[in-house]
Order: C-alpha cells, then sequence, then structure tokens
C-alpha cells in the first residue's frame, strides 16, 4: 500500500459548513441537479455545488507539493482523474511549462468552463470506465474529490485502471472517523455514493489492487 499524505486538507478545513441548514434545504432535489455536474454544480447556487468556482490561486501551493513529492519535471507526463476545470493542472503546467498533462471529466460544463491554457489537454469521460492509455504511461495520476462519486462496483475498475496506468499515483476521498463525521459528511454531499471509514477505503483499495498514495478529508 502508499502513503497516507496530508496535501489537500489544509485547503478543505478553510471552509465553513453549515451542515444541518443543507440537510433542510430541499436536499433530495439540490442532490438531483448537483449530479447533473453542469452550471448550476460550478456556478450556480451554493446549495446545487461550489456555489461559484472561480479560479482565486489556491491550487499553486497544492501543485509545488505534488512536483516535490513525485519529483515531476519537465519530462513528467500527468493525469489527472476527474479533473473538474483543471485549476490544479493549470498551476502544474505554469511551473513546469514543458511537462505533459493530460484530464479528464465527466461534466462538459467544467471542461467548456476551463482555463484556455489548458483546454486542449482534456476530454470527457467517465472514471468507470476502461482508460484510453497504455500500461504505466503517466509518471503520475491523480485523483481528488472525484472517485467517492462512484458505486462500489465502479470503484473495481477505476482503482485497477488507475493503478494500471501509473507510476505514481495520489487520490483524494472524503471520509470519516466517527459518528459525527459521518452525519456531517451525509448532510453536505450532494454527489457522494460511496460512503466509507479509512479503513473500509484502505480495504477496497487493497482488493481492487490499488498500490497509491491517498489521503481523507473529513467534515469535523
Ligand atoms: C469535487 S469535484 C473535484 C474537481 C477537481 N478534482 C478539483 O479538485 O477541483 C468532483 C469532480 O468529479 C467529477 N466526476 C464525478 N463523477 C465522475 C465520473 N464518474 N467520472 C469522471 N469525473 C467524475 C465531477 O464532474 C467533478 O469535476
Amino acid at each position: 500500500m502508499g502513503r497516507l499524505l496530508d496535501i489537500f486538507t489544509k485547503l478543505h478545513k478553510k471552509t465553513s459548513r453549515d451542515y444541518i441548514a443543507r440537510m433542510m434545504d430541499s436536499k433530495i432535489e439540490c442532490m438531483e441537479i448537483a449530479k447533473r455536474y453542469d452550471e448550476s454544480f460550478w456556478d450556480g447556487d451554493r446549495r446545487y455545488g461550489y456555489g461559484g468556482y472561480k479560479y482565486d490561486g489556491r491550487w499553486e501551493e497544492v501543485a509545488r507539493v505534488l512536483i516535490d513529492i513525485y519529483k515531476l519535471d519537465n519530462n513528467s507526463k500527468i493525469l489527472d482523474i476527474g479533473c473538474g476545470k483543471a485549476f490544479l493542472l493549470y498551476e502544474i503546467k505554469k511551473i513546469l511549462p514543458n511537462c505533459k498533462v493530460v484530464g479528464f471529466d465527466i461534466s462538459e460544463y467544467a471542461l467548456q468552463n476551463a482555463k484556455e491554457e489548458i483546454k486542449d489537454c482534456l476530454f470527457n469521460f467517465n472514471a468507470k470506465d476502461p482508460l484510453p492509455f497504455g500500461n504505466k504511461e503517466f509518471d503520475l495520476v491523480f485523483s481528488l474529490g472525484t472517485l467517492h462519486n462512484l458505486s462500489v462496483y465502479h470503484l473495481k475498475n477505476a482503482f485497477r485502471e488507475m493503478e494500471r496506468v501509473a507510476n505514481d499515483s495520489y487520490l483524494m476521498v472524503e471520509s470519516y472517523r466517527n459518528n459525527k463525521e459521518l452525519f456531517n459528511l451525509q448532510c453536505w454531499a450532494l454527489t457522494c455514493d460511496s460512503f466509507f471509514s479509512p479503513s473500509e477505503w484502505i480495504w477496497l483499495m487493497r482488493e481492487f489492487g490499488y498500490k497509491g498514495d491517498y489521503e481523507f478529508i473529513y467534515f469535523e
């Protein structure tokens, strides 16, 4: 198994969340709208998702940490699974202009609204499907906040494929360590399908052949 990392948690903790208010605000309807991953999810009202996902430079620090941990350079090839608007790939490319970056996402809206500089590196694809890449084609494959949106039976292929195409890999998913965090996560999550504790996630990774690094975010 890979390492338990702490890369994204600092950013995750910067946002304050009113769990009960979200749960009481037509949550079922909001989930249905969020799961379309269209404009409402990204740039609509906060009750449907991000509430306006504009770039504010916060991904630069994450890019620098990834470059450092995985010793990325201008020859590296990097894949982002569930890249969204691809702000992280954009930052990596800014620091390493000659590296090759590729990203995919299920959301057409996110891809269309990604930074112009990076749009031609992105494509529409579902993480549950066999990846159109060769074995160990990428130096680093990462996936942030995406894989918990898959059902457990789709995670099997997603984990296997991530492992197959990557030399190094890192994923971040939502999780919970106690009943309070499970409650908060269930109040907050609009698109999550896989609610697992860290030990369950690690068990699944082993079971499905994923040997890369991982991080869990919690709703404290
Ligand atoms: C919380 S967002 C994270 C986006 C991006 N990784 C980031 O951190 O800014 C979750 C992302 O997962 C994508 N997604 C959800 N299900 C997916 C699937 N089955 N295949 C590919 N992308 C998916 C969504 O469209 C969205 O971009």
